[in-house]
């Protein structure tokens, strides 16, 4: 059967993985996460203590990192140079200076590479913020995630507690509006949507309606 590429670009929490994990299973594609690929690079660079204005320590480190998923079956994980770095990814200090890290354009570059040589062969779903845009402009589908601000924040609060953090709501909230301010407002790929995504709101959709709706846009383009 053809094989498509699925992006699904949308604001910080927005239910995207979700999603692009639904598609990948009924389908039998992968599912990459580019999210935690600049959150991975953001891992690396506070590990290191490599300033944001240190273009010559960022280039050079931009080499030495290799980012990687673990099968699906084995949960996904991502993996830089070889280490599970899953559960410290999704930490807020992680999440508060990921934005700052993912406007830089060497960053980006270093990025978007490994996203198209993964993505190359299709049968891939891909979330992030410029993969209808820039990584895959030419996708078979494109699917823009949207919902209600305090709902978004509510799901990543929840989520957070469910992994045993300890965030508050006040702070997940902030983050959220920051990410989203600094995504949507930078020069090198901002945050918006392709003139050829389908927008979905889910808003008021449980996983199941959402996820139907979206099976039913990729069947087409099958
Ligand atoms: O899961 P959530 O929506 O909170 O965020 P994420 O997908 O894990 O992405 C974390 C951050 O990475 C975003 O806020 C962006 O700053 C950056 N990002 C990006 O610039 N481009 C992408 N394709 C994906 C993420």
């Amino acid at each position: 059967m053809k094989k498509i590429i699925i992006a699904i670009d949308g604001y910080s929490s927005c239910g995207k993985s979700t999603l692009a994990r639904q598609l990948a299973d009924a389908l039998n594609y992968t599912y990459l996460d580019s999210g935690a690929m600049y959150r991975a690079v953001t891992y690396y660079f506070l590990e290191h203590k490599i300033a944001l204005e240190d273009a010559e320590s960022i280039n050079r480190v931009l080499q030495q990192i290799e980012i990687r998923f673990s099968p699906q079956e084995e949960g996904g994980h991502t993996l830089l140079n070889g280490e599970d770095i899953e559960s410290e990814i999704r930490k807020m200090y992680v999440a508060n200076w990921v934005s700052p890290v993912a406007a830089i354009s060497a960053v980006r570059r270093a990025m978007v590479a490994q996203q198209q040589a993964m993505g190359k062969d299709k049968g891939i779903v891909m979330d992030g913020r410029d993969i209808g845009t820039v990584v895959f402009p030419d996708a078979e589908l494109k699917i823009f995630l949207t919902a209600d601000p305090e709902i978004r924040a509510q799901r990543r609060y929840k989520e957070l507690l469910a992994k045993g953090l300890t965030p508050s709501i006040e702070q997940v909230r902030n983050n959220l509006q920051e990410r989203d301010r600094i995504d949507s407002t930078r020069t090198d790929s901002p945050l918006r949507r392709a003139s050829d995504a389908v927008i979905l709101d889910n808003s008021n959709l449980n996983p199941i309606e959402q996820f139907e709706m979206a099976l039913a846009l990729a069947k087409v383009r099958l």
